[in-house]
């Protein structure tokens, strides 16, 4: 899958993109990431990027110009790509939506820096997306964030493959159970949960799903009021409740 990003400071595209899994992946061709910087495609002095707002008011605004031009080398390189705009005004990004993205062959992310950009680049944007009710100093976190939760869930960029299909919410919307590994017996005491230990396979699939649905009941009401409990589901859910929480 490839990316496309937008963004005055490409370095922390490339430096985050470098390690890790997401580095690992680039470096297999599972995915391939460009950055293009607006500044490339400014006609101003000094590669100027930013004016202050008509009208007056605090902090300055992207210039449509420069990000135009990124925009439109970006769709060249990416042409089945959408255009998606990182902003708090835009649609929250969900679990549900990585799995959208990861069938896509691309995305095109535009990373916005300052009080905002020029309102007239919003017709060369296909989709807005948020990452959560508050404000960053740019898109650059955001389009990291969109880009790892997508290309985690590519054929082959996990090293194992179940990995991604028991974590939080890709299940039903659950949140992930407890993990533990060794040492056995920590000196400041917590012990690891005896049936994790009891090589019964079977009970422990039924303990995991049970801590998975008591921790998401207890955290998370939003999730809770949308699972559709299954008579297995409730027996775990009991079992948990009577164990307590991760202690057996
Ligand atoms: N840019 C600044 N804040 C943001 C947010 N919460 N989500 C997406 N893009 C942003």
């Amino acid at each position: 899958m490839r990316f496309d990003v937008i963004t005055i400071f490409p370095e922390l595209i490339t430096g985050y993109l470098a390690v890790g899994i997401l580095g690992r992946a680039r470096q297999r061709g599972l995915v391939q990431v460009q950055p293009w910087n607006p500044r490339d495609f400014s006609e101003l002095p000094h590669g100027r990027v930013d004016d202050r707002p008509f009208g007056g008011g605090p902090g300055m605004v992207l210039m449509a110009p420069p990000l135009l031009g990124a925009i439109a080398a970006a769709r060249s390189a990416n042409p089945d790509a959408r255009v998606a705009y990182l902003t708090p005004q835009g649609r929250q990004f969900r679990q549900e939506d990585a799995r959208e993205f990861a069938s896509r062959p691309g995305m095109i992310l535009l990373a916005g820096r300052y009080e905002g950009i020029d309102e007239r680049v919003m017709a060369a944007v296909d989709e807005e997306w948020s990452i959560g009710d508050y404000v960053l100093a740019g898109g650059e976190l955001p389009a990291l964030i969109l880009m790892e939760a997508t290309a985690r869930l590519l054929p082959g960029v996990l090293g194992d493959e179940d990995s991604a299909a028991q974590d939080s919410f890709t299940e039903l919307g659950l949140l992930d159970c407890p993990h533990y590994t060794r040492p056995e017996r920590l000196g400041s005491g917590g012990e690891v949960p005896a049936v994790l230990l009891s090589g019964d396979h079977r009970r422990i699939a039924r303990w995991r799903r049970g801590q998975a649905l008591l921790r998401t009941q207890e955290r998370r009401p939003d999730l809770w009021a949308q699972h559709i409990l299954s008579q297995e589901d409730l027996l775990c859910l009991q079992e948990a409740e009577n164990v307590g929480h991760g202690r057996v």
